[in-house]
């Protein structure tokens, strides 16, 4: 099937918010000789996304812009430079910084991973970004080794779910914090040994309960007054993930809480990664879609919305009370 000189996309013409945005028909991408045209077929929301749209990202994007950064979806073109195994019709998942939440995305090979034919889309649709963040942050940084303890803070969330799975598969016990029962339930569903909610008064006394030695990772999602919370309770040479500030506040750290630890703080920038590491991320891409292929990466999908929905679906996504992610289709 030819592609269409034109598609449909979801635009912002301003950084207001919602009413703002427009799904209009725009030209369909030019491929460039090194890269490969995907159709897209689903596209989550998350947290990035949402921040990106608004305006409130670290990179402000030109207006007007199309937001999306993760999709699973069927290769259109293949780009005349392009070496490897791509063929037209090939399921991958993969990211693009913006720009997935239309019907054709451009992307770099280096940028994708190939797919079972089988996959169901919606379920591959956050691996280009959120998994490939679990797997980057606790295989690539923290190195996190079988029987050890890994603390997941904003654990029901996108990189949270995808924490608890990618620490379960490296053989760690994983304690996940959340602030709903709900939430800490769909923890427990994902792998987690043990939950802890984050509003607990007492939760350094009750996370000592359940890791009397301490535990070896954080992943911190979330930021605020957690991080230093969480840090306080590492074990000796345990390791801090930063990964986000979901809870709005950059914490300050005193550095003498890290000589007592014998602790390391480690950031994880899942952007650069590829820019200051092709190799390995790319590495990192293929041990992710792999984790997927073998049944032991899927994130927790709340809803899959129509593209011609798509105020509903970016309703649920900005709700509190959805638990899960959601993810718009064509
Ligand atoms: N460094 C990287 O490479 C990288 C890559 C991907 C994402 N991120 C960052 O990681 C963070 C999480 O991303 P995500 O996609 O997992 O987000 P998400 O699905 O929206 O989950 C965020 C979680 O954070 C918790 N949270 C605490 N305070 C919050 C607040 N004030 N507002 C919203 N959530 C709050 C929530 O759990 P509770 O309700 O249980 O508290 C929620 O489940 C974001 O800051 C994102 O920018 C970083």
């Amino acid at each position: 099937m030819n592609t269409p000189p034109t598609m449909q996309a979801l635009r912002v013409h301003h950084f207001d918010g919602p009413d703002a945005w427009r799904l209009e028909s725009v030209a369909t991408p030019a491929l460039a000789a090194d890269q490969l045209l995907v159709r897209v077929l689903a596209s989550g929301i998350s947290f990035v996304d949402l921040l990106l749209a608004r305006g409130g990202y670290q990179v402000k994007p030109d207006l007007p812009m199309t937001p999306g950064t993760e999709f699973c979806g069927q290769i259109a073109e293949v780009g005349a430079a392009v070496a490897g195994d791509w063929h037209r019709g090939q399921i991958v998942a993969g990211t693009a910084f913006g720009g997935t939440w239309a019907e054709y995305v451009l992307a770099s090979p280096q940028a994708v991973v190939a797919l079972p034919e089988y996959s169901e889309p919606a379920l591959a649709s956050d691996l280009g970004i959120t998994g490939a963040t679990a797997v980057h942050a606790l295989e690539g940084r923290a190195r996190v080794q079988p029987g050890e303890t890994v603390l997941v803070l904003g654990a029901a969330g996108g990189v949270g779910l995808a924490c608890i799975q990618v620490a379960k598969a490296s053989g760690a016990r994983v304690i996940a914090s959340a602030s709903s029962a709900d939430k800490r339930a769909l923890c427990a569903r994902t792998g987690a040994d043990a939950t802890i909610d984050s509003r607990d008064a007492h939760w350094r006394e009750t996370l000592r309960t359940l890791a009397p030695q301490g535990v070896d990772v954080v992943v911190d999602t979330v930021g605020g007054h957690m991080s230093e919370l969480a840090f306080r309770s590492l074990a000796w040479n345990g390791r801090h993930l930063v990964i986000g500030f979901a809870a709005g506040d950059i914490p300050a750290l005193k550095t003498n809480l890290a000589l007592l630890k014998g602790a390391s703080l480690m950031g994880v920038d899942i952007r650069q990664f590829p820019l200051k590491e092709p190799q390995a991320a790319q590495a990192n891409l293929q041990r992710t879609g792999a984790l997927f292929a073998q049944g032991q990466l899927r994130p927790h999908v709340a809803a899959s919305v129509a593209f011609q929905d798509w105020r509903q679906a970016i309703a649920l996504a900005q709700d509190p009370q959805t638990v899960g992610k959601v993810v718009m289709h064509w």
